[in-house]
């Protein structure tokens, strides 16, 4: 995003309430991401020190620092989808996209995307269908009860052609 678009943007948000989450929000939605440069521009723009802007992005996890894949596969990882197997299903995801192995522990945040950019794997607390349990969602939709073994068929869903040398 150049200078123009994101002084737009900020614009928009002239009050100091909501001022900072919004502008991010915004150019979240338009870049898919926050870019680096867009957060230092924003943080000259807004007078805040740029630690300050990492901070809110780091903890917001509607925010992202890196370009999303084509595809986002998104693990539940909230206290019903983990106790019924959530860890298995990332663990199987990070070999079949060929991702990460061994980065991710199954328990924490994490946001992981193919070399070719088509998925990027990331966790998130609690869809709301925990009756489903384990569940994951791609895009927009959500798979429930969820083994590993399914997922590969799911994934083709979604164009993923696996990798046949590789031993899953
Ligand atoms: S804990 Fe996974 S959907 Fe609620």
């Amino acid at each position: 995003m150049d200078a123009a678009q994101l002084d737009t943007i900020v614009e928009r948000y002239p009050g100091a309430t909501g001022r900072v989450l919004g502008v991010l929000e915004q150019v979240q939605r338009r870049a898919g991401y926050l870019p680096r440069d867009a957060l230092e521009y924003l943080a000259r723009k807004l007078a805040m020190p740029l630690s300050e802007l990492y901070s809110i992005a780091t903890f917001y996890s509607f925010f992202t620092l890196e370009a999303l894949g084509e595809h986002v596969v998104t693990v539940c990882m909230g206290t019903a989808c983990h106790v019924n197997g959530a860890p298995r299903i990332v663990e199987r995801l990070e070999r079949l996209l060929d991702v990460g192995a061994g980065e991710t522990t199954g328990d924490g945040k994490f946001q992981l995307t193919t070399a070719d950019h088509a998925f990027s794997l990331t966790s998130a607390r609690c869809f709301g269908a925990c009756s489903m349990a384990p569940v994951l969602r791609i895009d927009n939709r959500i798979f429930g009860y969820v083994t590993p073994d399914k997922i590969p068929a799911i994934l083709r869903q979604f164009d993923w052609e696996g990798n046949h040398h590789r031993n899953y």
